[in-house]
């Protein structure tokens, strides 16, 4: 078991356990933040759109072409940003650091 550390769209941090093998979509979900993740994590609906802090952006790996024209059609693209559903959770990511964006 490991933990991030999210900041909700009031800008409150909350520390989160995180499972190893679980995408962050299911970790941030379970762990009571509002996250909506309507498609179930198969990177089609944008509703766990995230921004991953400046550290943690090599670690949890590049957007692919789906994801990245997900993100940019969402209104609120940010250089960091990544959809949840697609960042597996292992331990090179503990402690990582991300933030929700606007809802979609
Ligand atoms: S849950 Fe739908 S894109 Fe991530």
């Amino acid at each position: 078991m490991g933990t991030i550390y999210v900041t909700d769209r009031d800008g409150l941090e909350h520390e989160i356990a995180a499972q190893e093998g679980e995408n962050l979509m299911e970790i941030l979900r379970d762990g009571g933040l509002p996250i909506e993740g309507i498609c179930g994590g198969v990177c089609v609906c944008s509703t766990c759109h995230v921004y991953v802090a400046k550290d943690w952006i090599t670690k949890s790996g590049t957007r692919d072409d789906d994801e990245q024209v997900m993100v940019e059609d969402s209104g609120s693209y940010q250089d960091s940003s990544r959809l949840a559903c697609q960042i597996e959770f292992t331990p090179v990511l503990e402690g990582m650091r991300l933030t929700l964006a606007p809802e979609f």
